[in-house]
């Protein structure tokens, strides 16, 4: 996993020459960091355009790399977010610049610990509708959140990454052990992460369930960029289906309620 020290050496410089700065990651990069990016697009120093910025493909694996490592800077929802745009800005640049990194931090617990949409997907729904049109994002982020509430996590590779030493670098304690996995059935953070704290027997305030939510942030940051990737090649297909019982019913309830979450995590069937 050589490799993986390799992209945090890049990661953690850019970080220590923000740190000097006196500032916090986000909020220096947009002022000072301008890069020199192919497709920039636009001038600096312009208002930047309302269409979907330039998107190039990405590495899905270095995606949750800097997702993983993100968590512990500033939350669930800025470590996909920066993952991605991060890596734009490395690649594009341009507009890229001109996005505070720090943007999507209040989605962490699900806003605000609020527990309501999880971090990951608030962060990497973001992302997307950066760089896709309002009709992309919705079957981009619908086929991402789908395939969320069905996926066990966090996965094998994300603990591969997670098992080098010394990766989590800005954690109290580092936690590099393969960890149990659940299903949440859920996009709601407070779903996602009780099901896991009944399967794993962690606590909520265990530094396994933190590295679990910062294994979760690498899962979703590649996933989300393996479809942006598919998406540019004209390849993405939507796959996600709800569930023949919450497609009973929605055939009766489609125009008295709205949404497509496991009806029966919330309600008694009737
Ligand atoms: C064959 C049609 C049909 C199906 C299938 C169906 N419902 Fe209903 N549901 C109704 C009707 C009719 C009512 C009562 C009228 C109303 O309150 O809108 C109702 C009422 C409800 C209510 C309100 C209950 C209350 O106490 O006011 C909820 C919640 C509900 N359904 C959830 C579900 C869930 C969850 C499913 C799937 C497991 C489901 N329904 C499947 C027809 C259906
Ligand atoms: C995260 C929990 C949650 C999920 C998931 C959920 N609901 Fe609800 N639902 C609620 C709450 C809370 C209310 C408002 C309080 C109430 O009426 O029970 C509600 C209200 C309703 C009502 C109106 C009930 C009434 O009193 O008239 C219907 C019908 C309903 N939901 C159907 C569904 C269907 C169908 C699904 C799946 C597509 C679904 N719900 C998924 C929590 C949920």
């Amino acid at each position: 996993m050589a490799e993986v020290e390799e992209i945090l050496e890049k990661d953690v410089s850019r970080r220590s020459f923000l740190k000097t700065t006196g500032i916090g990651l986000g909020v220096a990069a947009g002022a000072l960091m301008f890069g020199t990016g192919i497709a920039g697009a636009q001038t600096q120093g312009g208002t930047v355009a309302e269409t979907p910025l330039p998107y190039a493909d990405l590495d899905p694996e270095e995606a949750r790399i800097r997702a993983h490592a993100a968590y512990f800077r500033a939350g669930c929802a800025y470590a996909t977010f920066y993952a991605i745009l991060s890596m734009l800005r490395d690649k594009v640049g341009g507009p890229y610049n001109q996005i505070p990194l720090r943007m999507l931090g209040y989605g962490r617990g699900g806003a605000a610990s609020w527990g309501t949409l999880c971090g990951t997907l608030n962060g990497a729904g973001a992302a997307i509708n950066l760089v896709a049109s309002d009709a992309d994002t919705n079957k981009l982020l619908g086929d991402l959140i789908g395939w969320y509430t069905i996926t066990p996590f966090p996965s094998q590779e994300s603990d591969n990454v997670a098992a080098v030493k010394g990766y989590t670098y800005d954690a109290k304690e580092y936690v590099t052990a393969a960890l149990p996995t659940s299903v949440s059935n859920s996009p709601l953070c407070h779903a996602s992460v009780t099901s896991w704290i009944n399967k794993s027997g962690f606590a909520a305030s265990a530094p396994e369930r933190a590295e679990r939510c910062a294994r979760l942030c690498g899962d979703v940051a590649a996933k989300a960029v393996m479809m942006l990737n598919e998406w540019k090649a004209g390849a993405f297909v939507a796959t996600f289906k709800v569930s023949d019982e919450t497609a009973g019913c929605l055939s009766c309830h489609s125009s008295d309620q709205i949404g497509k979450m496991a009806c029966t995590s919330c309600h008694e069937p009737h």
